[in-house]
């Protein structure tokens, strides 16, 4: 400061926010030996603040003597001066900076944990309360002051930065459009969804379970006897034994989600359960995952007449076609009785050009599609549903076939080979979802 400026302004002016600081502080600890004791009156409190900012006391005194300010309205004078002082030694602070990050080392080092004006806050503790309610709130402000001026100039420095970015980045808008990539729902995934919509309309829920079952679901509940060669059938991947032994499996069929529906609501039931089902297969026409979906109905009085009607419907809406016919062969199921697998009339076209199409609904060919029978009593009884009550029909189908069947694809392997050259050209636009009336595919 010059000679010259300290004559027109007996207060030091103080031109960087650490003095400033410093000097708050210094003023805090000359006033200590006071303060620490001496309980304060009111007049009292003015003069403690006066000395604890002399400078901003000085300014306020002169503004209080020329008009005949009150006690009150003195310390307020003398208060409002102080906290002008720091938001205008602030702002100037604030500018001085030019960087988002210059700005977070000064938040840091001045009000961060250990910041200085956070440290003036440790004097509090060593003044009497009547001078901490003086000195306090004026630390406080001092505080919000900086922040302010802190946040005020981080967002004049985003708005440059954007700014100048806008003027950088001009859209060409002659430009023809930039194609983004479209994904495809899978051949398999578009047959969910069709048969949800044909069973939906039929009132079939879609119910879900885990790919990851225990032996009790997968098979025990569903009449597997222990030892059974049933179990063997469907070549099952195992998990590692648990500690007690158990081991979980990979799920074979989706019946285990017919147990769990059982066990989980009352009759009566209608669902479908679409799901991913696991068995140690692998050739042309057999992948170690594929895709099923179960049919459970539960009421009293269902019977295989239900079953049938219900499902040469589903099928002739799902090929699309007038009617299909169907064929029920006998066979067998630990989990239904009676059992029966279901063939519908198709013309394989074999010997014709493009031969290995497959046309449903016409010929003199039959094509196995699915498992179904009556839900086994034991079934029943195992989910907790009284046989002598209820009776139930289930089906299980395999959609994979089902959709080669239907989209002309002759080869499961590519299903499953992620190629996206392949699922471009099967694939289905995912936003047009199937509806029994508004169609299918
Ligand atoms: N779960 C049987 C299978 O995977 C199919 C089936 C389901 C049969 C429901 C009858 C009833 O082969």
């Amino acid at each position: 400061m010059s000679a010259s400026q300290s004559t027109q302004d007996p207060v030091p002016i103080h031109t960087d926010v650490k003095s400033w600081i410093a000097y708050v502080g210094s003023s805090v600890q000359r006033y200590l030996p006071d303060a620490k004791t001496v309980e304060i009156s009111f007049a009292h409190k003015t003069e403690l603040a006066g000395r604890l900012f002399e400078d901003a006391y000085k300014e306020a005194k002169v503004a209080a003597d020329e008009q005949k300010l009150d006690g009150f309205g003195h310390l307020n004078e003398v208060l409002r001066g102080l906290a002008k002082r720091s938001s205008t030694l602030f702002e100037a602070y604030a500018q001085s900076l030019h960087s988002v990050s210059a700005l977070e080392e000064a938040r840091v080092e001045f009000i961060g944990k250990k910041g200085e004006l956070n440290l003036l806050t440790r004097y509090l503790g060593q003044i009497v309360p009547s001078g901490r309610t003086v000195v306090g709130p004026v630390f406080n402000d001092m505080k919000a002051a900086f922040t302010t001026a802190i946040d005020r100039r981080r967002s004049e420095l985003e708005l440059a930065a954007l700014n100048v970015r806008l003027e950088a980045e001009r859209e060409d808008l002659t430009l023809p459009p930039r194609f983004e990539p479209v994904g495809a729902l899978h051949p398999v995934m578009q047959v969910f969804e069709e048969l949800a919509a044909i069973f939906a309309d039929m009132g079939f829920a879609v119910a879900e379970g885990p790919d990851i079952e225990d032996d009790f679901h997968n098979f025990t509940a569903l009449n597997f006897p222990p030892g059974h060669p049933a179990r063997e059938m469907h070549d099952t991947f195992f998990m590692k034994p648990a500690a007690d032994g158990t081991r979980k499996l990979l799920r074979t069929h989706t019946s285990p989600i017919q147990v769990r529906a059982m066990v989980n609501s009352k009759p009566p039931i209608r669902v479908i359960a679409p799901g991913r089902v696991y068995r140690k297969d692998w050739d042309a026409t057999h992948t170690p995952m594929f895709h099923q979906i179960e049919g459970l109905v539960v009421d009293e009085t269902v019977h295989m007449g239900h079953l049938k009607s219900c499902l040469t419907d589903a099928f002739s809406r799902f090929f699309e076609v007038p009617t299909t016919e169907s064929r029920f062969r006998p066979h067998f199921f630990p989990f239904t009785e009676p059992s029966a697998e279901m063939d519908i009339r198709c013309d394989r076209q074999s010997g014709k050009e493009g031969g290995g199409e497959i046309k449903v609904g016409e010929g003199n060919d039959w094509l196995e599609i699915l498992g179904c029978g009556m839900v086994h009593p034991n079934v029943l009884r195992a989910c907790g549903i009284d046989p002598e009550k209820y009776q139930g029909f289930a089906f299980g189908l395999g959609v994979d076939r089902l959709a080669m069947l239907k989209y002309g694809m002759n080869d499961l392997r590519p299903y499953f080979e992620a190629d996206t050259e392949w699922i471009k050209h099967y694939g289905f636009k995912p936003w047009l979802l199937p509806t029994v009336t508004g169609g299918l595919s």
